[in-house]
């Protein structure tokens, strides 16, 4: 699903290079989901955006599904939740996750609907019309999450998606992206700072010294793959966790939109 490389980057900073990614590999198969951890200024959001062809690496390569990682299949393979949420100001929430599928091609009434529904997903139903500067933090945060979700992407990238969240909404929001992978095979790249979250995670991670770390032991890492849950237990029905279900009462289950989502035409429309 996802394979990095030797991914090795640094920056200019006045007549100084730093180093910050000194030979990464990373792969991460459908419906895995990896925690990433590490210092602030380690390299997780350079990585990510490394992972999401949205800058170059100085040496190494990244694939999606055993191609190169290109900017023209973004819009749908990738979902990404960046670090400052990146929402446009002039749109309100429901046209910021719109925008996603306008990157796809005109979203008709069904595509409406869906990003509403993710709205709801993230407890905000009520904040539709709001545009981001009358929103909180962590409601910013909420849509940059339905936002990464509307096009049900193959890999989601997920850079401090709780950072401004309270404890009880950001296990909500970690449980809805882990439920994602659970339901929908999709990967699931999540950096955090958060022990409980990562743990969570299929595998977790950190990012040390330029290199990526087994979260337990420190050792080196470009472990075998493992098999996600859903393919370990073909006959087990898609199945979310009460905690997960009862996140935010009323709201639509996220099995339920991805199912719709999936029946209808390749973009929402
Ligand atoms: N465009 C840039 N030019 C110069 N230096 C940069 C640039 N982007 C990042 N850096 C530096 O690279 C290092 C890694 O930054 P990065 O944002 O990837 O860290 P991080 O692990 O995501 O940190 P945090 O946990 O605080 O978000 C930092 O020292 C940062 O100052
Ligand atoms: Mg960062």
């Amino acid at each position: 699903m996802l394979r990095a490389s030797g991914l090795k980057k640094s920056y200019l900073s006045g007549d100084r290079r730093i180093e910050v990614l000194g030979g990464v590999d990373l792969a991460v198969m459908a419906g895995e989901s990896v925690s990433i951890r590490g210092e602030s200024g380690s390299g997780k959001s350079t990585l990510l955006s490394l992972l999401a062809g949205l800058d170059a690496p100085d040496e190494g390569l990244v694939e999606w599904e055993g191609a190169k990682a290109a900017a023209d299949r973004r819009a749908r393979y990738l979902g990404m939740v960046f670090q400052s949420f990146y929402l446009i100001p002039e749109l309100d929430a429901l046209g910021n996750v719109l925008m996603a599928a306008r990157m796809l091609g005109a979203p008709g009434p069904a595509g409406r609907q869906r990003a509403a529904e993710l709205l709801a997903r993230v407890g905000l139903a009520e904040r539709a019309s709001h545009l981001p500067s009358q929103l909180s933090g962590g409601e910013r945060q909420r849509v940059a999450v339905a936002r990464a979700l509307m096009n049900s992407p193959r890999l989601m990238l997920a850079d401090e998606p709780t950072g401004n969240l309270d404890e009880r909404t950001g296990d909500a929001v970690v449980e809805l992206l882990l439920g994602l992978c659970r339901e929908t095979g999709t990967a699931l790249v999540l950096v955090t700072h958060n022990a409980a979250h990562a743990a969570k995670a299929g595998r977790a991670l950190c990012l040390h010294g330029g290199r990526m770390q087994s979260g337990k032991t420190g050792a080196p890492v470009f472990p075998a793959p493992l098999l996600p849950s859903a393919c370990r237990e073909p006959h087990s029905p898609p199945c979310l966790p009460p905690r997960f279900a009862a996140a935010w009462p009323g709201s639509v289950p996220l099995a339920s939109i991805m199912r719709a989502s999936m029946r209808r035409s390749p973009a929402p429309s």
